[in-house]
């Protein structure tokens, strides 16, 4: 079935029609197919000047930080890189998120590490200190400083933007407000307010960061790569695969979706028959895998290393007690994150070492890889 990605945002299809479309490729022996091979230069994953030109994309664009639910009280911080920036990221007194560039308006010193509760940001240097909403409070013997303008010298904000259960972050302050959300209109609801972190981790995977994006988005690995993981419960090369405007979702099924075929739509549960891989553009990925729920932040520490903080957690539509919630959970993340996680990364990592060997000067996408195709077309122009 060709499928051609459309640049509007349409939602993703219902469950029940995505069972269907996985049921006719299952009898047929067919997958998603896009309409075009695409061969992407080498060269790409390894200019240090293409890098910096795509976190210039990143920074045009809102790309998720965290979910709302990392910073529930008021206070709550989180500190980290995005697109190599650093920033804070606080939930206001008003509720409302905010952020700021990691560096103090004296002399720039990181304000905090890591994630934390506090009243006031007070920098480590010299004790300046800064308020929830970013404004300088106060400075330690201040006559030192005549002159200064306190209102001027807030922290440095960037936008912040809470939707959908997750934080966005937009770091160019000349994107209109209108763009910022055009571009998260195409984000499934898939976090809700009474889902709960369980376990959250961050991993360094020494590959450029497309290396590592491309291993979620085709399904056409999946026999050769994970062999006695995930191919024994699924299918080889077999996906459903959608788009909505610069985002995609690959659907990956599970055999035990054939018992939906008796199942009337409307009582068709998807949850642990399929995984929904929903990528958004450009660096990130939101899992809906049986029991729990994946948010992945890709951070490019280079050409040739990536940062992956990833959050874990539990499915809204909670059954039984939190206990059970939290424990069928963890297995589910142990059984994906497990073996499965390690095969990907060994490819990833293996095409990293070979990069530089001269055997490839493009890559080619073929037509059972049109969500990778779909990312670097999208990706190229915004460059
Ligand atoms: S650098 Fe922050 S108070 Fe001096
Ligand atoms: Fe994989």
């Amino acid at each position: 079935m060709p499928i051609t990605p459309p640049k509007s945002h349409v939602p993703f299809m219902s469950d029940s029609d995505v069972v269907d479309r996985v049921l006719r490729h299952i009898a047929a022996g067919t997958t998603d197919r896009g309409t075009e091979v695409w061969q992407e230069p080498v060269e790409n994953y390894q200019s240090e000047d293409r890098l910096a030109q795509e976190l210039s994309v990143f920074k045009s664009l809102p790309t998720a930080f965290c979910p709302s639910i990392a910073l529930p009280k008021a206070g709550d911080y989180i500190a980290r890189t995005a697109a190599g920036t650093p920033l804070i990221v606080t939930r206001g007194h008003d509720r409302k998120v905010r952020a700021f560039k990691n560096a103090c308006r004296h002399r720039g010193a990181e304000l905090v590490a890591g994630k934390g509760c506090a009243g006031a940001f007070v920098c480590p240097y010299h004790g300046w200190s800064y308020g929830l909403d970013g404004a300088l409070l106060g400075i330690p013997h201040q006559d030192g400083f005549p002159d200064i303008d306190k209102l001027a010298n807030g922290l440095v904000e960037v936008t912040a933007i809470e939707t959908k259960g997750i934080i966005f972050i937009c770091q160019n302050s000349e994107q209109d407000e209108a763009n910022l959300h055009a571009h998260l209109s195409g984000v499934p609801d898939v976090l809700a307010p009474d889902q709960m972190i369980f376990a959250e981790n961050e991993i360094i995977v020494e590959a450029n960061w497309k290396l590592h994006l491309e291993s979620f988005l085709e399904g056409y690995h999946i026999k050769a790569t994970h062999k006695e993981t995930f191919f024994p419960f699924g299918y080889d090369n077999l996906n459903v695969i959608e788009f909505s405007g610069p985002h995609a979702r690959v659907t990956f099924p599970f055999q035990r979706i054939e018992t939906l075929a008796d199942v009337a739509p409307e009582d068709r549960q998807v949850s642990d028959k399929l995984t929904y891989l929903n990528q958004l553009f450009p660096n990130v990925v939101l899992a809906e895998l049986s029991h729990h729920r994946t948010l992945g932040i890709l951070e490019p520490l280079g050409t040739d290393r990536t940062r992956i903080k990833t959050y874990h957690l539990t499915k809204s539509e909670t059954v039984g007690d939190k206990d059970t919630v939290l424990k069928t959970a963890a297995r589910d993340l142990e059984f994906v994150n497990g073996t499965g996680q390690t095969e990907d990364i060994a490819m990833v990592s293996g095409i990293q070492r070979s990069l530089n060997s001269g055997a490839n000067t493009a890559f080619t996408f073929g037509h059972f890889e049109p969500a990778i195709v779909n990312f670097h077309r999208e990706l190229a122009e915004r460059l």
